[in-house]
């Protein structure tokens, strides 16, 4: 058995907006292929670890590593060209256009690919479906239909696609189903394990501890800026994560656990 890897590893990273420190030094990785999932009490800066790692913030000091080289993810374009696809909870689709538009929304210019513009629909949307069928959604998802017409489910589907389909190595969710009720959260997490199955690497931030235990293979628990602790799925319980999260259960944040 050869050793995971980890595909994307942030050390020391700090990031103040003005007089608060929204991270204060977090070091976490991420393996390649797993599902790991980020936790913490609202405002513990698992949002803005996301955003780091998308592009949508600089941090002010630390350093990330993508594939084992050191990079510095200055914008979304670097995150995106680098393999990173963000997901945020707002999904940034266009309720007036279709699944088909908004499957192609500003990739055009961002993959240099002058012709792709002039796509004739019917080509489009034939590669729109290929899309949702790649991410086993293309029976409940019709590539005309208008996003303002579509569940939380759906729309979640079709932003997930979004990314995979641009060729995502490591795909970000940020609260996927908080939105969402029983069924569809249902359908999100098969479509997580979905792409856990294709090899793409998942990070997700949630607050349900069900679905956590469901999913992923590790977590991180957040708090007040930091990365406090990290445990395999397998090895630890609800129970123990609302302890480590809340500050009941204290562990150093040098413990051997928060490297794995
Ligand atoms: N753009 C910003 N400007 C100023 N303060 C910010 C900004 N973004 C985040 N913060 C602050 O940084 C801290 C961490 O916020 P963040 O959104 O990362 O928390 P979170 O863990 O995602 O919380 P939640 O579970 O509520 O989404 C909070 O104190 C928040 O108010
Ligand atoms: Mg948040």
């Amino acid at each position: 058995m050869t050793t995971p890897q980890q595909i994307l590893t942030v050390r020391d990273v700090r990031k103040s907006f003005g007089g608060v420190a929204a991270l204060k030094g977090v070091t976490v990785s991420f393996t390649q292929g797993e599902i790991t999932a980020l936790i913490g009490d609202n405002g513990a800066g698992k949002s803005t670890l996301v955003k780091c790692l998308a592009g949508l913030h600089v941090p002010d000091s630390g350093q990330i590593t993508f594939d084992g080289h050191e990079v510095a993810i200055s914008d979304p374009r670097r995150a995106r060209a680098l393999g990173i696809e963000t997901v945020y909870q707002d999904l940034a689709l266009l309720d007036e256009l279709t699944v088909t538009e908004n499957l192609f929304l500003s990739r055009e210019p961002q993959r240099g690919l002058p012709g792709l513009k002039l796509l004739d629909r019917r080509a489009m949307k034939r590669q729109a479906r290929e899309m949702l069928a790649q991410i086993g959604a293309a029976d409940r998802i019709s590539v005309d239909g208008l996003i303002r017409w579509m569940s939380g489910g759906q729309r979640q589907a079709v932003a997930i696609c979004r990314a995979v389909a641009w060729g995502a190595k490591v795909i970000i969710l940020d609260e996927p189903t908080a939105a969402l009720g029983v069924n569809e959260s249902a359908e999100v997490h098969q479509l997580i394990r979905r792409l856990k199955a294709q090899g793409i690497t998942v990070i997700f931030v949630s607050h349900n501890f069900e679905e956590i235990m469901a999913l992923a293979d590790h977590i991180w628990v957040m708090r007040q800026g930091m990365a406090i602790a990290g445990r395999r799925a397998a090895e630890t319980s609800g129970t123990e994560l609302v302890g480590l999260l809340t500050g009941a259960t204290s562990e150093a944040v040098e413990g051997t656990s928060a490297t794995p």
